[in-house]
């Protein structure tokens, strides 16, 4: 790997900055999900136990600049404590003063990042006010290192940089799942639109062996080959795209796979009256809300035979019962696979995980990755600003 990594760094009695993303979903002012802090446990343990002091840095929100108090990071701070096993010393002004004081073993974290308009503009004074609070600056926030902003950015360049634990392990899943992987390697990429996804699936369709497209996407696909898809989501405008996609992958001797088999209902809600028809007799009056059960035993077929599975998006609308049905078997299957030791599958993005973990499959998966944006434009192949930044 092209990045130092906190094994290369003399962390003794140093400030250790470590740009962490906690932006967790809260109700009613308490973390509902705590994922995204638990994996970074690993890496502040680990500046702890060499003698470091840990001064986490992140955003929460879309503050834009401003004060917005709802948006404090002061509302995570007994979720961290809780998880880190001891008191976070919260720090939401004269950062300089009380990092000074700081003691050997004390955890602090400073108020939200983008409560500075300097943060989201990456700006060169405001990372370099950052600078003077540590010695040392860690990126422990793969999920925002498709943002190039002062704390992913700027920062990096500014004092001597590595990759904490977490930020190691998403990229060595991704690595493993679409640079280096063992071959055939199988794409599920689902979800509404089609406009969303289209830099992946282009990406896609010259990397894996085989493509699996589902959700409304698939609609779209359907539709460009001459299917009525009745009243489902559907981008008629990317018909020429979708061909356009369905060409390249053809050259580029990927196999793509749609649905061969739909459930449709005639309104989007839990326990529709629905009905299960081949993919190309969608009544007008109809919209497709997931996969049958020919397709899904279709899919379990092409994850038997890959040794790689990488997953974004869902197969249909799995939010409501019983259009997770797809969804879930599917992700049941590549779980089991996993298991045995059959299937390495790596797993990422809001949606996914919450449609993995309520199908029960997401323990079982190799790697779930705590990113969203930023691990669609790693999958999308793009440079993410804040992995460049680790490289010197
Ligand atoms: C996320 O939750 O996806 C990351 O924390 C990035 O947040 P952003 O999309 O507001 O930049
Ligand atoms: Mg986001």
């Amino acid at each position: 790997m092209a990045w130092k990594t906190l094994d290369n760094m003399d962390l003794n009695g140093k400030r250790v900055l470590i740009r962490v993303d906690i932006n967790v979903p809260m109700e009613d002012g308490r973390v509902t999900d705590t994922t995204r802090i638990d994996r970074i446990v690993p890496t502040v343990r680990d500046v702890l136990s060499a003698g470091g002091k840990p001064i986490l840095m992140a955003h929460y929100g879309r503050p834009k600049g401003k004060t917005v108090p709802e948006m404090s990071l002061s509302h995570v701070v007994p979720a961290l404590s809780d998880i880190l096993g001891q008191p976070v010393t919260f720090i939401d002004g004269n950062y300089g003063e009380k990092i000074d004081a700081l003691g050997t073993g004390e955890i602090a974290l400073l108020e939200n990042l983008r409560f500075n308009p300097g943060e989201e503009a990456n700006d060169a004074a405001f990372a370099a006010r950052l600078a003077t609070l540590g010695d040392i600056y860690v990126n422990d926030a793969f999920s925002a290192a498709h943002r190039a902003h002062a704390s992913t950015e700027a920062l990096a360049k500014l004092l001597p940089a590595c990759a904490g634990r977490l930020m190691q392990a998403e990229l060595s899943a991704l690595e493993g799942a679409l640079a280096t992987p063992k071959r055939p390697v199988c794409a599920v990429v689902g979800g509404a639109k089609v406009s969303t996804k289209l830099d992946l699936l282009g990406n896609l369709v010259s990397k894996v062996n085989h493509l699996v497209i589902g959700g409304g996407m698939a609609n779209t696909f359907l539709a460009a080959q001459g299917i009525d898809v009745g009243k489902s989501l559907c981008e008629h405008d990317l018909a020429d795209t979708a061909r356009d996609i369905l060409a390249k992958a053809e050259a580029a001797d990927c196999k793509i796979h749609l649905p061969t088999d739909i459930v449709v209902a005639r309104e989007f809600k839990a326990g529709a009256d629905h009905e299960v028809l081949p993919a190309d007799k969608c009544p007008a009056d109809a919209m497709i809300l997931d996969a049958g059960p020919d397709t899904v035993a279709a899919l379990e077929a092409v994850f038997a035979d890959s040794n790689t599975l990488i997953w974004n998006g869902p197969l249909g609308a799995f939010e409501i019962q019983p259009f997770n049905f797809a969804t879930n078997a599917a992700a049941r299957k590549a779980a089991d696979l996993t298991r045995r030791g059959d299937l390495v599958s790596v797993a990422g993005g809001g949606d996914t995980v919450a449609a993995l973990n309520g199908a029960d499959a997401a323990a079982d998966f190799t790697y779930i990755s705590t990113a969203g944006g930023a691990f669609l434009e790693w999958m999308e192949g793009k440079t993410l600003p804040g992995v460049a930044a680790l490289e010197g």
